[in-house]
């Protein structure tokens, strides 16, 4: 072995400071820089290795495995250490990802109905067993839905600007649930019981009135249809509806072009019945208004009025919504304040 021991030994101790380096590194990054440093084109070990070429012919195999072992002893030492500082960052990894498992979930706040919602609910729950399906239409009508086939004058007061919102000549937003009367006759046969429930739009706002409201239509048809059915019925709903047997309901006599006879119907005040300032002291609240089919509503989508009867009743949601839940500003309903609307979240 022909290799001088001062140049061996220095190559040896150049080895055990790379080895060191390696061994300090506390990333892969780091590792790496070192290996490029160290073991790169330009280190002082490949420098000293390209050095062979000088050397006498003679000597350069010993200097050649020499400096192979010494490399391949670095590489090895690298890819070893690599392989723990990889499974080391790995390990912090996973430290750091790890899920409590016994700690409480996030804190998620769940939506609720809005009360309109749970009235609508309510009637359809209570009108279903009585052989109920829900009928809908579109918010906006054309005059002939709304107004004409429901039999109403072309210069009625109801059509008065004031009161409907037009969209161009001949249609409206709808200003009553009522129009889908004539879309059930419309494709239904008799007998048939539906119900109607949905947004209606007129052109008033204050502390009890909102340009946007929602109604509930009714509507029976069958061969013999009477008053007295109609008022048993809505006093069956309206009892259920606030759960209590002393609930009463009276009939004012009152005009709608498309029922005759008509009637606003009342019901006894759910906060006193004996007088206070929701019911103005009358021990009475308005609902909503009903009467039977007019034959001229029947005349229209062409039924035979001398074979048919039928009842409707309309009511607004809000003003039922209002008395379930004593609310006193109609507009709490559309302001979407969260306050307001969690009172209703626990009601399931
Ligand atoms: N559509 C009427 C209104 O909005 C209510 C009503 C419905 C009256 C059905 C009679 C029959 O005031």
């Amino acid at each position: 072995m022909s290799i001088p021991q001062k140049e061996k030994e220095r190559i040896e101790n150049l080895f055990e400071q790379i080895k060191s380096s390696f061994n300090q590194a506390e990333n892969e990054k780091k590792l790496y820089d070192f290996k490029v440093k160290f073991l790169g084109k330009k280190s002082p070990l490949s420098i000293a290795r390209k050095k062979i070429k000088d050397y006498p012919i003679e000597k350069r195999p010993a200097w050649g495995e020499f400096f192979n072992k010494i490399f391949e002893d670095l590489d090895h030492f690298y890819l070893k250490k690599q392989k723990e500082l990889s499974q080391k960052s790995l390990d912090q990894k996973i430290e750091k990802e790890a899920m409590d498992l016994s700690l409480p979930g996030p804190y998620c706040i769940a939506g609720a109905k809005h009360p309109i919602t749970r009235v609508i609910e309510s009637i359809i729950k209570i009108f279903t067993p009585l052989g109920y399906s829900i009928q809908t239409g579109p918010y906006v009508e054309s005059d002939w839905y709304n107004f004409s086939a429901l039999n109403f004058p072309p210069f009625h007061p109801s059509r008065d600007l004031q009161d409907t919102f037009y969209i161009g000549e001949n249609h409206v937003l709808r200003t009553h649930t009522s129009p889908v009367q004539i879309r059930t006759l419309q494709s239904q046969k008799a007998p048939l019981a539906v119900l109607a429930p949905g947004a209606v739009f007129r052109a008033d706002s204050d502390v009890s009135h909102s340009p946007m409201f929602h109604q509930i239509e009714g509507l029976y048809v069958n061969k013999k249809v009477s008053l007295a059915e109609l008022k048993g019925t809505l006093s069956y709903f309206l009892k259920h509806l606030f759960q209590s047997s002393k609930m009463k309901v009276r009939f004012r006599p009152s005009f709608f072009p498309f029922t005759e006879p008509s009637a606003e119907y009342d019901i006894s005040c759910p906060f006193c019945f004996k007088g206070c300032s929701v019911c103005k002291k009358s021990t009475w609240i308005e609902i909503g208004g009903c009467g039977l089919v007019h034959p001229e509503v029947f005349r229209f989508v062409d039924w035979d009025s001398t074979k048919w009867q039928g009842f409707a009743f309309g009511l607004g949601i809000e003003r039922l919504a209002i008395l379930l839940f004593n609310i006193p500003d109609i507009r709490l309903f559309f302001e979407n304040d969260i306050r307001f609307l969690n009172q209703f979240s626990s009601l399931g």
